[in-house]
Parts: C-alpha cells; structure tokens; sequence
C-alpha cells in the first residue's frame, strides 16, 4: 500500500511516516518545506531502515501534483501540509486561506480524478471553539477565533460535502488536541522556527536556556490550579492513531478525537517536566493570552471504540522525550 503523505517533512507527518512505514505502508512525501527540511526525511529513513520518496511540491499547485498522481498509483492520502501559527493567521488571513483550503480542495480534487478512495485529513480541536469538555465529535462547532481555525472548519466542511455525493469517497476527519513530544531515538521532533507559540517547545527552550523564563499565561482560569488546561498528546501516540484511522477507513466521513481524555494545566506540565529530567524552570505568572480557553481536552470513547486505538504514553513520556529532543538538537 503506497500512502502520499502532504506536509510529510513536517513535525506530525514525519513521525506519522516512521508509524506508516513501521506498520509496512510505502509512503511519498510532498512538501514544499515551508517550515520544515529535507533532512528530517533522512532521520526517518535511518529510524526505519526504509526509503521515503520525496517530492518538493506546492499541494496548491495542481499541475504538480497532477505530474505525482500521474506517477505513482496512491492507495491512500494523507493531509498534513498547512500553515499553522494561529496568530500569523490573525495578521495574514489571506495566506492561510489561500494555503490550507486551497491544498486541501486540489488534493481532494486529484483524488477524485485519479481514483483515490482513502482520505485522512488534520483538523485541529480548535474547531470546537468554546464548547465545554470533555469535546464529543457530535458537538456543533462553535464560532473559532482566528482564520487558522477558520481553515481547518472549512476545510473539514469541504470534505464532508465531498464524501456525501462520492459514494466510495473514504474520509477520516482527525482532531488533533495537544501533541507535543518526540520520538525516542530523539532523532525526528518539534523544530519551530523563532520563538515559538506553544507550551512544550517554550519549556523545552527555557531549560536548554535559549530563553530566559517561561511566562504562565494566566492563573485565575476556573481550573484545578488557575491555569489552562488541555490535552497533551504524545507525537508517536498521535501518529499511530492515523495508522489506526486509515485500516479503519470505509465510504462516508468520520470524525474522530485524538486526545488521550486527560486534561493537564500548566503548573502540572511543568512540575512533570521538571521532575522527570531533574530541571529547574524558572517562570512567571502573568496576563491571560488573548483567545485562549480555560480548558481543552477530548473525549475519546469513539476513537477507542471504532478504531481500537488509544494514546499509551504518559505526560512523563511527554516531557522526557521532548526533552531527550531539544537536547539532541
Ligand atoms: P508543521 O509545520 O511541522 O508541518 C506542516 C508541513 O506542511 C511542513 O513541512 C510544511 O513545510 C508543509 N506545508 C505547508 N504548506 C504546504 C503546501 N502548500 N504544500 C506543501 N507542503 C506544505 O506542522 P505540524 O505540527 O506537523 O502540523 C501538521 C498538520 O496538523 C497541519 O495541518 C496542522 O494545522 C495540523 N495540526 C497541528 C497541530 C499542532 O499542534 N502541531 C494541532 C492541530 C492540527
Ligand atoms: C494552540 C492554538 C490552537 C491549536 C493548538 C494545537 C493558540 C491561541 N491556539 O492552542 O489553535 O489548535 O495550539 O496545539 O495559539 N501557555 C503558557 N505559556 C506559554 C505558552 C502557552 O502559559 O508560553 C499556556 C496557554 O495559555 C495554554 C497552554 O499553555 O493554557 C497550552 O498552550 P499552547 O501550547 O499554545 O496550546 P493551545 O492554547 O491549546
């Protein structure tokens, strides 16, 4: 089975790959290194001792992608590729538009055309706004607060739309709530460009000392400890859950948590940190993030249930290997 994996190079698609790969799936990479490099593909191959082919395609651009469905007969896809800096998104609407809907309809488009049925896109849990968790997948998506979310809304609708007028149309729809984490050879991770936006990576490059003190965003949220809570998943856990969703793929649309159903607040994140790597983070307490929510984390009885997959590793797990991570790098 040849999987094409868009955004392949990426944090989430490269372990995905090593999950692929590991389960016996071929796979093809098209990416068009945005916000990733070539080389991570190379430390997939030395994890798995397999070959990943790669392309250096724009998944907006349809001629190109035409000339890949062209080459290679794909049994399946799956829909990384996307920008995903919420609040780049706020001040360059049009670019994340442009980009995550419009490579979500070409790909979907040659799909149609060249007669591939399997279809695995990444949502966000961002689409369910401020619902109150535990988040079900039959929950009505509320309003988002930025057009990355927009895209993703979008995009799911999109694809919804599709597989009820293409009968043999196979689309797994999964939303994705915190990964963090790296696989354990610490040779593949998370590589953000600048400062980044997320807790983990922020944790990690204050106690590599690249930045001086993490600031808690907030810490009179209606929550255990007063601070906001979500969902941590491990990388490897969540891209196992994508192996589970494509074996389980049938006609028709589902959409499916990938959380592990346990809510964790920052102050909780960061003593596990410290703890299980014998770190010291020096932090502060300061304003709330504008758009953030007090909690975020899944219910993931479904997924359980019609996929016979739930995350394994632990928020130690978490904290050990993004560390084990950041170090290596
Ligand atoms: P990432 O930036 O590490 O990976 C995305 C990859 O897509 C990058 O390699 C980038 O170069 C590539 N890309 C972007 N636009 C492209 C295009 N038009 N054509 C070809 N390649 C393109 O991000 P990630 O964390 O691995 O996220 C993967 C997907 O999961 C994204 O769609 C993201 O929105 C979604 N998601 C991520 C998170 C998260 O917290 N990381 C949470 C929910 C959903
Ligand atoms: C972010 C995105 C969301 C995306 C999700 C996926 C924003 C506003 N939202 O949400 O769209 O789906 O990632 O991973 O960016 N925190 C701190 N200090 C920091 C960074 C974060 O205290 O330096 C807190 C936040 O307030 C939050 C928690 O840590 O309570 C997690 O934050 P983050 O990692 O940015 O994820 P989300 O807020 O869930």
């Amino acid at each position: 089975m040849l999987i094409l994996v868009t955004g392949g190079a990426g944090y989430i698609g490269s372990h995905t790959c090593v999950a692929l790969l590991e389960a016996g799936y071929s796979v093809v990479v098209a990416d068009n290194l945005a916000n990733s490099n070539k080389t991570v593909l190379v430390e997939v191959e030395k994890i798995t001792g397999k070959k990943v082919q790669f392309y250096l395609i724009d998944v907006t651009d349809e001629a190109n992608l035409d000339r890949l469905f062209k080459t290679h007969q794909f049994d399946g896809v799956m829909h990384f590729a996307g920008l995903k800096a919420v609040g780049e998104s706020v001040e360059k609407p049009l670019l994340y538009y442009h980009n995550n809907i419009l490579s979500t309809i070409t790909l979907a488009k040659k799909c149609l055309e060249y007669g591939v049925k399997h279809f695995v896109f990444s949502s966000s849990a961002t689409v369910y706004g401020e619902n109150p968790s535990p988040l079900l997948e039959t929950m009505e998506l509320l309003p988002r607060t930025s057009p990355y979310g927009e895209t993703k809304a979008i995009s799911e609708q999109i694809l919804k739309d599709l597989g009820r007028v293409n009968e043999h149309f196979a689309v797994a729809l999964l939303r994705y709530f915190n990964p963090v984490g790296a696989h354990q050879s610490a040779l593949i991770g998370e590589k953000p460009d600048g400062v980044p936006n997320n807790l983990m990576p922020f944790i990690t490059q204050v106690a590599r000392g690249k930045l001086k003190k993490l600031r808690v965003f907030g810490n009179d949220y209606p929550t255990i400890d007063g601070t906001g809570v979500r969902d941590y998943i491990h990388v490897c856990d969540l891209a196992e859950g994508h192996v589970a969703a494509l074996e389980k793929l049938k006609p028709g649309v589902c959409i499916y948590n990938l959380g592990t159903g346990r809510g964790t607040s920052v102050l909780e994140l960061i003593e596990t940190f410290e703890r299980v790597n014998g770190l010291k983070l020096p932090y502060e307490i300061t304003a709330r993030r504008p758009g953030d929510i007090a909690e975020c984390y899944a219910d993931v009885s479904k997924a359980k249930r019609e996929l016979c997959w739930q995350a394994r590793r632990t928020v130690a797990d978490m904290c050990l290997d993004a560390w084990r991570f950041e170090e290596n790098n």
